[in-house]
């Protein structure tokens, strides 16, 4: 009895403390009425000019959430309410005081895109409300918008806001979190079930890789000998666009997905089962009954993909959010206040 009593009154601490409830659908309504609009505007403009930011920026909001960061390294805090998923963190350059942020981190950098276009949102935001509307929640919503775009308008979702910014940016955790495309099946199920998602949400968001491009290093391993399970055409036309060996210095880029590369559609189903594939990880969504019963499905049914990639991405966007407390709405997106 004392000691449920004593855990209540420090939930209830913790709560008060760094309260972290949950996020609203149309939480700008009144407190900056153009926000959701204004992003979108400056997301759409800057995919018609190059779709492929708009890949960078959908990866952007997975690599944000997925990255924890406590909200201050020196704020005594426990449990999951003091961690920043879904925080900006990654948006953060490196400082005297900080020198290797997240955005450093290998799963990062040089491969992370679309830094310029959340830039340009967020000026835009601060010219009609000033500090009134998160990095952590434009980088959500550039994400979403992006979605919307890239689909042809068919992923379209309504997504609550009210994130804080964090404080805190640690290269470290990149890696610590990030999956690598090396991951086999039970280690994907693994770093997902540890940010709250379960298989299917894998399955479905794994789907973004119907966009955007990739670096050779992160597959080169899958297109020498021995041949690996990937497609030996896909493989053979892969051997011609990379260097045996990349490098940072000699590290181009190719589609992730032949057909439709664009495009933000199933079709990324379709190449898993063709095994057209970059990555193991891709390839590894064949390895159960369960995930590969799951990709037949979204590589048949209709839009059901669709539908089922809103609702996960609602869901990764709530990962350890921070609603109030000791969160910040930064002026810059690149620096804390
Ligand atoms: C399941 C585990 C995942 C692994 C192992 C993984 C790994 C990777 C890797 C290695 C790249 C290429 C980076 C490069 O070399 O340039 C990539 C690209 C990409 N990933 Fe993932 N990813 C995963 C899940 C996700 C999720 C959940 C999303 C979004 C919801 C996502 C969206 C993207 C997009 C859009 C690109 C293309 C980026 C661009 O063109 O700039 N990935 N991913
Ligand atoms: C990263 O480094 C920080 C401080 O240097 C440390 O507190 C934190 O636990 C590290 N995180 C991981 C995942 O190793
Ligand atoms: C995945 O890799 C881990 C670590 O190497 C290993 O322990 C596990 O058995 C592998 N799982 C499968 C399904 O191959």
């Amino acid at each position: 009895m004392a000691r449920v009593a004593a855990i209540l009154v420090s939930c209830v601490l913790l709560l008060a403390a760094t309260s972290c409830h949950g996020l609203k659908y149309g939480y700008y309504n009144r407190r900056c009425p153009p926000a959701e609009f204004i992003v979108r505007n400056v997301v759409g403009k800057a995919i018609r000019q190059n779709p492929g930011i708009g890949a960078g920026l959908i990866r952007l909001a997975f690599h944000d959430c997925f990255v924890q960061a406590r909200v201050s390294l020196h704020f005594p805090c426990h449990g999951t309410c003091c961690l920043h998923g879904c925080d900006a963190s990654v948006l953060l350059d490196p400082t005297p005081a900080n020198p290797r942020p997240e955005k450093l981190g290998p799963p990062n950098f040089p491969s992370l895109r679309g830094f310029e276009v959340i830039d340009a949102a967020k000026a835009a935001l601060e010219r009609v409300c000033p500090g009134k509307v998160s990095c952590a929640d434009v980088v959500q919503f550039a994400g979403r918008d992006a979605a919307f775009f890239l689909s042809g308008y068919k992923v379209n979702y309504a997504l609550p806001g009210g994130r804080l910014d964090g404080r805190v940016s640690l290269e470290n955790e990149t890696l610590a979190f990030l999956p690598p495309p090396s991951f086999n099946l039970s280690e994907l199920v693994d770093s997902f079930r540890t940010k709250g998602l379960d298989v299917d949400d894998l399955v479905v968001l794994s789907g973004s890789h119907t966009i955007g491009r990739s670096h050779c290093s992160s597959f080169s391993d899958r297109i020498g000998t021995p041949p690996s399970d990937m497609d030996a055409g896909l493989a053979a036309v892969l051997r011609r666009q990379c260097p045996a060996n990349p490098n940072f210095n000699n590290d181009p880029t190719v589609v992730q997905d032949i057909f439709t590369p664009n495009r933000l559609d199933n079709q990324y189903y379709k190449n898993v089962l063709r095994r057209k594939v970059l990555f193991k990880s891709d390839a590894a969504l064949l390895t159960s009954t369960e995930t590969a019963r799951k990709v037949v499905e979204n590589a048949a049914v209709r839009g059901r993909w669709e539908r089922k990639f809103a609702r996960a991405m609602v869901k990764m966007a709530a990962i350890e959010v921070k609603t109030a407390g000791n969160g910040e709405v930064r002026r810059n997106c690149r620096v804390v206040n």
